[in-house]
């Protein structure tokens, strides 16, 4: 039987270049679609697929994320005054158990792999999960808890992944796969930013990974890849020489929201599906189109 996933790592210590200024004081992961910061709906999926701890790869700039997941003492006592419980009560249901995460400092940005590699100590000799949260995923069955089903049937690593038109695909890390159809697949490559017209697929990787923990030797000796920085694709490529890696194309929407449109798509489609606000967006919506 496969060793549960227990442990997520989301990688926070990006700049956020996209989204600047908005992203200069305010970490772009707390930047609110709709009325929670992306962080929370990361936090929220890695939940509902049973991870019980989150190791976040934080850099300079960045604690006021970590102060979101910590009482604000004022703010409590004032809506408790003004009993304004219901707001309190949301609030207080985005906090931690004690003891459940984790904050670690990448000092230097040296790229996704080594943000990852920097969770080593906290994450052990276990298989865990990588949650990119800019990438939110809106789905039925939250995307990470069908990475953990899909793993709980074949084991080893697990990528998520989804089609993008052929001009999108050097944006991202994509995957080569075998002949096989349907929606888990074996995976036989993987390349990072791959030069226009030689994509080895349309399916990128999403931003939601299950890795086992053989992937930090490799990730210790990785030497830099596409942009210059150290690729978490360039480490998972080797450890397929020796692991079983499959594609998992997950049912869902992916909004990129470190990216100015991505965010305004989210906001946008995540108004309208919620049933308090969705009448008054569409109303919003349509009165300036
Ligand atoms: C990272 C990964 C890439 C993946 C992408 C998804 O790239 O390296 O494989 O497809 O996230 O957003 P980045 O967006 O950090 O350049």
């Amino acid at each position: 039987m496969s060793k549960t996933i227990r442990k997520a790592v989301l990688p926070v210590a990006g700049l956020g270049t996209r989204v600047l200024p908005g992203a200069k004081t305010v970490a772009k992961e707390l930047l609110n679609v709709v009325d929670r910061p992306i962080i929370s709906y990361a936090v929220a999926e890695a939940r509902a697929a049973g991870i019980e701890h989150f190791v976040f790869v934080t850099g300079r700039g960045k604690q006021a994320l970590e102060d979101y997941f910590d009482h604000h003492v004022e703010m409590e006592a004032q809506l408790k005054a003004k009993g304004k419980t219901e707001l309190l009560e949301e609030l207080l249901g985005e906090l931690p158990r004690p003891g459940e995460m984790s904050f670690i400092r990448q000092m230097q940005p040296l790229g996704l792999g080594h943000a990852v590699w920097c969770a080593r100590d906290v994450i052990g000799d276990e298989p865990f999960a990588v949650i990119l949260p800019d990438m939110v995923m809106d789905a039925s069955v939250p995307a990470l808890a069908q990475a953990v089903e899909a793993y709980d049937q074949v084991g080893g690593n697990v990528i998520v992944v989804e089609p993008v038109p052929e001009s999108e695909t050097h944006k991202y890390g994509i995957v080569a796969l075998g002949g096989e159809s349907g929606r888990l697949r074996p995976m036989t490559g993987m390349v990072e930013k791959p030069a226009k017209g030689t994509a080895p697929s349309n399916l990128i990787v999403s931003g939601r990974y299950i890795l086992q923990p053989e992937i930090f030797d490799l990730l210790a000796s990785q030497e830099t890849g596409a942009g210059g920085e150290i690729q978490l694709t360039d480490s998972m490529v080797k450890l397929m020489a020796r692991q079983d890696f499959h594609a998992l194309e997950y049912e869902g929407t992916t909004y990129d929201c470190g990216d100015k449109i991505g965010l305004l798509r989210a906001n946008v489609a995540l108004a309208l599906k919620r049933p308090d606000l969705g009448a008054a967006a569409r109303e919003a919506i349509l009165a300036l189109l």
